[in-house]
């Protein structure tokens, strides 16, 4: 058994070692993360909490490979994140990461089918293929009927589930959703809890959460509390 374990322990998805970010504002400086260190295996359900302004939406950036920090070290799948070129990056980010944002970031004059079959079309996937997947997906997150739609003609719970199903496109081994179920009215969030618990539980995929959703967190089994940037006095509770 300690055998496995340490066996697993090395092949972790991704390891933070004494990780910061700070952000420069004029002669003021902000520490968004401090010292962050954690490993999170493959298959894993987690839950990042703690109140506005803790670093959850800092650390999802830097563990998705969209923000770099400013000390430390991040490593996924065993790469040295620092060590690789901004293309080898941008690869190994689409091929493996899906990215809810908290803010959508949807392309507003795209339809909702649109913007969902935009990684797999960015990827070289055929036009036929990317929309029978695209709309998969969109059924999944009940929103079928909505597809045709633009993003500025949705509700936000609407946005939220388009936002969903474009990070789970292509079938990424890493889903990162910042506030995943915030626009979400209580029968949604369940069904989009469901769903991702159906999809980490059937297909290993490894869910990283950012969230103050109870909704949420009473699915979850690890929880990483942050507070001011650091892993907090709860630790991992
Ligand atoms: N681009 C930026 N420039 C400057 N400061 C930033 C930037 N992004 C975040 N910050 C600051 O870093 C700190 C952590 O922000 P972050 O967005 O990670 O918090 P959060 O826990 O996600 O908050 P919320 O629950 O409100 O989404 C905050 O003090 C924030 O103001
Ligand atoms: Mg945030």
């Amino acid at each position: 058994m300690i055998v496995h374990d340490a066996a697993f322990r090395d092949l972790a998805l991704i390891e933070l070692n004494c990780v910061s970010k700070t952000y420069v504002l004029g002669s003021t400086e902000v520490h968004a993360l401090r010292e962050v260190s954690l490993k999170i295996e493959q298959g894993e359900f987690i839950a990042v909490w703690g109140p506005s302004g803790s670093g959850k939406s800092s650390l999802l950036n830097v563990i998705g490979l969209i923000d770099t920090p400013s000390s430390g070290e991040v490593l996924l799948a065993q790469h040295r994140i620092n060590e690789l070129s901004d293309d080898a990056l941008a690869e190994l980010r689409n091929e493996k990461i899906g990215f809810i944002f908290q803010s959508f970031n949807l392309i507003p004059v795209l339809s909702a089918l649109e913007n969902v079959m935009l990684p797999l079309q960015l990827r070289g996937v055929s036009e036929r293929q990317a929309r029978d997947k695209a709309r998969a997906r969109l059924v999944e997150v009940g929103l079928e009927p909505r597809m045709h739609a633009r993003p500025d003609e949705m509700s936000g719970g609407q946005r939220q589930r388009v936002a969903m199903a474009r990070a789970l496109v292509g079938d990424p081994e890493l889903v990162l959703a910042d506030e995943p179920t915030a626009n979400l009215d209580t029968e949604t969030s369940y069904h989009m809890v469901e769903l991702m618990r159906k999809l980490n539980e059937d297909d290993r995929v490894t869910f990283v959460f950012a969230t103050h959703d109870n909704r949420l967190l009473d699915h979850v089994k690890r929880k990483i509390h942050l507070v001011d940037g650091r892993i907090g006095a709860e630790g991992e509770a």
